[in-house]
Order: structure tokens, then sequence, then C-alpha cells
């Protein structure tokens, strides 16, 4: 079976005239084993080292436990504050899958003081907090017994999550989509750079949704991939399907940066709306307006679609499974072929 075509992330260089190289080596890697063990396997309890961003109201059983149960890590989100909800969607994780989850701890979102104890009580193993002060819950996260990664944008941040004691850190570059540092580093650039410096295992963000881009990732030096955008646009993700068009018209232009001079920072899916803010000096968060209209009644105007640059390579809705396994299946042959081609012999 051949990459399709548009999500297939083989390096261009070998689509000239190697098709058949390509199809046979990825015939080959279907039949080896695709697990991975490394430190965030083991340390997270998965197969594949690949971790489904936490996101506001989308990042709920449905899309988590599919992840979970696909061999990857499946993340609850808080930061919609809707802390019931996110209890109830928690209890339903355990229904739909035996399989690792966890939580995410978005901390410039967060409304309950006892937020660590919310978390501690759910049961949940693992947890990455984000949009904070990595001395904050740290401690108390880990005497408590869970494993904790911060999210990072910078190396200062980097390092100080780690003086604090976490596990590992996810490096999200500023091509993701989400709330940013104002000071943007790209993936590229930010993950060899913190991989250079620090111990811990390092989850990669911004940018990944095919095999190349994870094995470009574990070449600068990280065990393990979260995406994002990309999970916006799965099946199983609950937006709207105009959300999820929108992603798969997109250009990889198609993103506005808004706040690049104030707080929070945050990258977007280019609409009306979001053009229109784009030179704003302080977008307001009052600025998200109508959430829900957007999230569920598909209103892309109603407020500001999250999104990172990728969405201009994302060209069709696909299952979780099928995402998985296709990064996977990619991420073989790609190392395949890198070695066949470049490798000393
Ligand atoms: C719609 C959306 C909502 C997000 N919400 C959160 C969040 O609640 N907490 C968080 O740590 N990151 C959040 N992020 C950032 C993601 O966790 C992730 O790191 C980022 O999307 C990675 O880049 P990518 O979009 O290129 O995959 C969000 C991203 C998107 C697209």
């Amino acid at each position: 079976m051949a990459p399709r075509s548009g999500t297939s992330a083989v390096p261009c260089h070998y689509s000239h005239g190697r098709g058949n190289v390509i199809r046979y080596e990825y015939f080959q890697v279907r039949r080896a084993t695709m697990k991975i063990t490394n430190r965030i396997t083991d340390l997270l309890g998965i197969d594949y080292p690949i971790v489904q961003a936490p996101m506001g109201w989308i990042a709920r059983s449905a899309l988590a436990s599919a992840v979970s149960n696909a061999g990857g890590l499946g993340i609850i989100e808080t930061s919609s504050g809707e802390l019931d909800a996110v209890k109830a969607e928690i209890v339903k994780m355990r229904e739909l899958t035996t399989n690792a989850f966890g939580v995410n701890i978005a901390q410039a979102f967060v409304r309950d003081p006892n937020i660590v104890e919310f978390v501690v009580d759910q049961g949940v193993k693992f947890v990455t907090t984000s949009a904070g002060d990595p001395t904050k819950y740290t401690g108390a996260l880990k005497a408590a017994g869970l494993t904790v990664f911060h999210v990072v944008p910078t190396l200062a941040a980097a390092l100080k999550a780690v003086d604090a004691g976490v596990d590992g850190l996810v490096v999200e570059g500023g091509e993701g989509g989400g709330f940013k540092n104002p000071r943007d580093v790209a993936t590229m650039v930010l993950l060899p750079l913190v991989c250079s410096k620090v111990d811990v295992p390092v989850i990669a963000a911004g940018g990944i949704t095919d095999g190349a881009t994870m094995a470009a990732a574990f070449a600068l030096g990280a065990e393990g991939v979260q995406m994002g955008t990309r999970m916006v646009a799965a099946s199983e993700s609950p937006v709207h399907e105009n959300w999820k068009n929108a992603i798969i018209g997109a250009a990889e232009t198609d993103t506005v940066f808004l706040n690049r001079f104030s707080r929070p920072a945050l990258r977007a899916l280019r609409t009306e709306r979001t053009t229109r803010l784009e030179h704003d000096d302080n977008v307001s968060l009052g600025e998200f307006g109508r959430v829900t209209d957007l999230y569920f009644g598909g209103d892309l105007e109603a407020s500001i679609a999250l999104g990172g640059q990728v969405m201009g390579r994302i060209e069709s809705v696909e299952s979780v499974a099928d995402i998985l396994k296709t990064t996977m299946r990619e991420f073989h042959a790609t190392l395949a072929q890198l070695q066949r081609h470049y490798g000393t012999h």
C-alpha cells in the first residue's frame, strides 16, 4: 500500500521516479512491529509516543479515548473551566478505554484554586501543565505521585521547568495552534536547542502531523510528539464539520498570530474576525465571543478557531486510528529511507 497523497510525508526527493521503491519499503515496514520503546512510552505506558494535545472542549472522552485505544496518549482538558463536565468525561474515559490517558492543567485558565486536588482525585497518573509558572503545581502533583510534563516555548522556560522537578517537557514551537509566547520560536530551532541542554525526555509539539514530521522531531532530540491541529480535524473530534473543512481547505499561510506585543498571544485560523484583530495592539479574551457557536455550531466568525500552520498540510478528515497507524508507518519508512540513502555502509 502506498502512502496516501497529500498526507504522505516521505521526503519530496524520494517521490520523483521512486514510487516503486517507496511502495516496496512501505510494504516492508508494514510488516515490522511499529511499537517504540523509549523513555516516553515507558513513562506514559503507551505503544506509540504520540500524544493528543489538550484543547478546551475538544479534548474530551470521544477524542481522547480514541487516541488511547489506538496506542497513543489521550489527554483530557481542563482549560474550558467546566470541571463538572471534565469530571464526567474522565468517568467516561474509564468506560471507553482501559489504556493510559492524562489530564492537562492550562494554568492561565485555572479558576478553581483546588485544581491540583481535583486532578489528583480523578486518579490519573499523567498530567501536563502549561501556560504558567512550572514551580506553581509541580511539587504538589509530584508529591501525589503523578508524572508531570510542563509545556515550554523557550529554553529559559525549559530550564526553569527542569529546576522545578518536572519529569519531562512538551517543547512547543510557535507554528503550533493555541496560546503562545509572544516571542515565538519555531520547532526547528527550539526543539534541538532545548534537547541539547536538558536530560529529561521531550515531547515535540507544533507542526507535527505525520511520520516525517515525527521522524524530524526525533532527529532533533524528541522522544515523543504531540498533535493539536491534526486532532481537531480527526473524525472523533467533536467540533463542527465547518471547522474541520476550514482546516482541510487552509493553506500554510492561513493562520494569524494575535497579540504579538501583549498577552495572551495566540495562533488561530485566519477568518474575517481574526484578520480584523490581527493589527489590534491588545486583543482581549472577550474576543473569543461565543465559543460554543463556533465549536459546535460551526459559525467560524462567532469566535476564534485556534490552529497551527500545519493546517496547510492537512488534507482530509481521518479517524484517529488511521492517523496513528499512518504516522507510525511513515515514521518507520522515513527512517528506513534515510538510512538507505544516507547511512554509512
Ligand atoms: C484548538 C486548540 C486548543 C488548544 N488548547 C490548549 C489547552 O487547553 N492547553 C494546552 O496546553 N495547549 C492547548 N493548545 C495547544 C496544543 O496543546 C498543541 O501544543 C499545539 O496545538 C501543537 O501545535 P499543532 O497545532 O501544530 O499540532 C491548543 C491548540 C489548539 C489548536
